[in-house]
């Protein structure tokens, strides 16, 4: 039986007539997984504040500690981790990557640089997610990794002395190009990786608020071998793709009126914001502030009318977390949704698109389902249903949005996969709900 069908749990979410309040979003998931890998690496104590509460983070928090680097959570709920330096330890068991992509493949760059050799697995989703994406290069670079049938984990890594590469990525995919600057790190040379489309930037600016040298030109970034790392103290930014949920919660209600402080408000992620604006959510962003290179700031959202549109081309590959709960709300829209671009969706937590569709349709939506997104009409009227998370946090939170505007209530079938990312998103979404 697939891993999602064992998890029963559910969750009912009810209609609401709006949304109201302050949500504090724990830390953003994509930098807290960075931030853990490069101070297991660095040379003393790091201590990271607001660290992500998502389970995702604990798989990766859990590798480092069976690779020598001990961490621990203070009262504050602080993470204080122990970096052992640029050579970690022999891990005695099996790596245990969970449902996390990004611990198995950011981590696969540090472990191609170390001097013994690992194994990764991880649950039933992640054994299908592809991993070739991360093997060419490592393999390139002279590590030498097997995986199980058609490039899918387990993973075997048997790391050593590592060779600089010039890497173009087919796929725009932020944690390839994690994986290879960490692997840099213990490349004999300068390794770089030109991307097809611009994608987060999130290991650029870690790597450099650890001390390393890490060179941005156009879509290429660089980084030189042999670099040590200090350890950092930072405060992790509240998560803007957690935050989408209640963003578009907002969108749905003319007089909806939401405040979320201390947001990532990094470009590379912040497209989404300029996108809902477009699609007719008001925002305003105050208190702009700066940790370690990122920027943050406090959201304030108000729901007018929700018109929907386009995501295509580069947009799909900045929105790709966000796709699945704008296409849950699309169709109350008035114009609809159409996205394309966007069939890395397949190959997510879930197969996002199928995922979508098939909840959508149980609430009596119509969709057109395309190999590489999907078109949804505007002005429908969706009824409660009994909903599949298909084991994905993001479509178990994006459905409980789209309940809130549907007639009776909503079952949410696998609802604990939300802890993936977010695990007070329930409750959180009760207390914004009215
Ligand atoms: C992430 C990058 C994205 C995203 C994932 C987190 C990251 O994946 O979907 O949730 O932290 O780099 P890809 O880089 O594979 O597109």
């Amino acid at each position: 039986m697939p891993d999602h069908l064992k998890d029963d749990s559910k969750v009912v979410v009810r209609p609401a007539r709006t949304v109201r309040g302050v949500v504090r979003i724990p830390g953003d998931k994509s930098i807290s997984h960075r931030y853990a890998m490069l101070a297991a690496i660095a040379e003393g104590t790091s201590l990271f504040h607001n660290f992500s509460a998502a389970r995702d983070c604990a798989s990766t928090l859990d590798c480092l500690r069976n690779l020598g680097s001990a961490w621990k959570r203070l009262e504050d709920g602080a993470i204080e981790m122990q970096g052992v330096g640029p050579r970690l330890t022999a891990p005695k068991e099996m790596l245990d990557c969970g449902n996390s992509g990004s611990t198995m493949r950011m981590l696969s760059g540090i472990l191609a640089g170390q001097p013994f050799s690992s194994e990764l697995f991880g649950d039933e989703s992640l054994s299908k997610r592809p991993m070739a994406r991360i093997m060419k290069p490592l393999s390139e670079m002279g590590a030498k990794i097997s995986s199980g049938d058609g490039g899918r984990p387990p993973l075997k890594i048997e790391g050593g002395a590592l060779k600089a590469i010039h890497y173009k990525p087919e796929v725009a995919s932020a944690q390839v190009k994690s994986c290879v600057l960490f692997a840099g790190l213990f490349a004999d040379g300068e390794t770089v990786v030109e991307e097809p489309i611009r994608t987060r930037d999130h290991g650029e600016i870690a790597l450099r608020a650890f001390g390393a040298e890490v060179e941005r030109i156009g879509n290429a970034s660089s980084i030189a071998g042999g670099q040590k790392l200090r350890p950092i103290e930072a405060h992790v930014p509240g998560d803007l793709s957690s935050a989408a949920f209640f963003l578009c919660a907002a969108a749905l209600f003319a007089g909806s009126q939401i405040t979320l402080p201390g947001i990532l408000m990094n470009p590379t992620r912040a497209r989404l914001l300029e996108i809902l604006m477009r699609m007719g959510l008001q925002i305003s962003v105050a208190h702009l502030e700066e940790h370690q290179g990122e920027l943050l700031g406090t959201i304030e959202a108000r729901g007018t009318a929700w018109k929907g549109g386009i995501i295509a081309g580069a947009d799909s590959a900045a929105l790709i977390d966000e796709i699945p709960v704008l296409a849950a709300i699309a169709p109350y829209s008035e114009e609809g949704l159409e996205v394309r671009d966007a069939k890395e969706l397949r190959v997510k937590e879930s197969d996002r698109i199928a995922a979508v569709a098939s909840n959508l349709r149980k609430m009596g939506a119509e969709i057109e389902e395309r190999p590489d997104g999907m078109r949804i009409p505007g002005k429908q009227h969706l009824h409660g249903a009994e909903l599949d998370s298909f084991g994905d946090h993001r479509i178990a939170m994006a459905f409980a949005i789209a309940a809130l505007r549907a007639e009776g209530e909503t079952v949410i079938v696998g609802a604990d996969a939300a802890g993936v990312s977010y695990p007070a998103f329930f409750e959180e979404l009760k207390s914004l709900a009215e």
